[in-house]
């Protein structure tokens, strides 16, 4: 029981920190805005009775949204923790033992858009309100390199789920990789205060710029073109090999090279999965009508 306990404290891991995911949504929202408004009306519409008190005053929009499936475990609601992530192995040395478990964010992801494609927002408005809830975070989660990789190796014989188990000196906040990541460089360490006021809105606008200025949808159009979740997961998983892992050992401070290289990727993955997410809502919700 004790064992359990501890393993369940570990993995409250949590996806990009609040930011992250805001800017998520807010790309897509941006997509959405232009090229298909009564989507976006769709969605709104769902989420919209899970608005106000429900979700403690701080979940009262699109974006906003994308932060409730972290905000719940404030609350200790933490059964769908494993949700947020995968734990693919980077099996360094070889490791037997090393696999994955199963319920994960792809099982989750998956789900939650069955729940949407399904189509009866009409007689089950709580449930489809919070499978979109879902599928806003994961959208998010699945494009952070660390959410779907476990390093195993001889410095992590259990893995390091996710980077949560490598120390590194960095700043008083952040002494792990995965924060580093989630944290985005520790750029965006400190969360917005919710609900939104008009500095967080303006900045949040601002810095969704910074990722799609150099990650517009043509420049990403191959990325686009791969319409499989398992294929994102890959793409993400490589990512993590690639960048998280590479030039960077347990305890090290990260290299000025080692955070320009991620900072680069951190503005990318923002941007493609917030372009996924809105063709994601244009391929579940484009034929269909306005809800009554
Ligand atoms: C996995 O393998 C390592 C190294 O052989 C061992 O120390 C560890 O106890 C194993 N873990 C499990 C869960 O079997
Ligand atoms: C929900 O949607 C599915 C698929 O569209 C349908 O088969 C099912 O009957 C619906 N459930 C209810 C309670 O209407
Ligand atoms: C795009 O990248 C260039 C070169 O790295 C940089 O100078 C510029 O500020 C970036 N533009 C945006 C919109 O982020
Ligand atoms: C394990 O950690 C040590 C000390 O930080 C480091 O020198 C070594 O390269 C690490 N091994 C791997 C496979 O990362």
């Amino acid at each position: 029981m004790k064992s359990l306990v501890i393993v369940c404290l570990l993995e409250v891991v949590f996806g990009w920190w609040s930011t992250g995911h805001m800017l998520v949504a807010q790309i897509a929202q941006n997509v959405l805005q232009q090229e298909n408004p009564e989507v976006l009306s769709i969605a709104n519409q769902i989420l919209s009775p899970l608005y106000g008190p429900l979700t403690h005053g701080i979940s009262s929009s699109f974006v906003e949204s994308a932060v409730w499936c972290d905000d719940i475990k404030s609350y200790n609601f933490d059964v769908y923790n494993n949700w947020h992530f995968i734990d693919k192995p980077y099996n360094y040395d070889g490791f037997a033992n090393a696999t994955t478990s199963g319920e994960d964010i792809l099982f989750a992801l998956s789900n939650s858009i069955w729940t949407l494609q399904s189509q009866n927002y009409s007689v089950a408005i709580l449930e489809t309100s919070i499978a979109l809830r879902y599928v806003l975070h994961f959208m998010g989660d699945y494009h952070q390199p660390l959410h779907v990789t476990n390093f195993w190796s001889r410095n992590f014989t259990q893995g390091d789920e996710g980077g949560n188990l490598f120390p590194i000196t960095f700043d008083n906040q952040i002494n792990e990789l995965h924060a580093l990541w989630d944290s985005c460089m520790g750029v965006w360490a400190d969360d917005l205060p919710r609900p939104l006021n008009s500095d967080g809105w303006y900045n949040l606008n601002m810095w969704a710029e910074w990722c799609t200025g150099n990650n517009t949808k043509q420049d990403l159009a191959s990325e686009l073109a791969i319409k499989e979740l398992s294929l994102w997961q890959y793409d993400t998983y490589r990512i993590a090999i690639d960048y998280a892992y590479y030039g960077i050992k347990p305890n090290e401070k990260p290299s000025e090279e080692y955070l320009k290289r991620g900072w680069k990727i951190v503005l990318k993955q923002l941007a493609l999965g917030g372009y996924r997410l809105a063709n994601l809502l244009i391929s579940l919700f484009g034929q269909t009508s306005a809800l009554s």
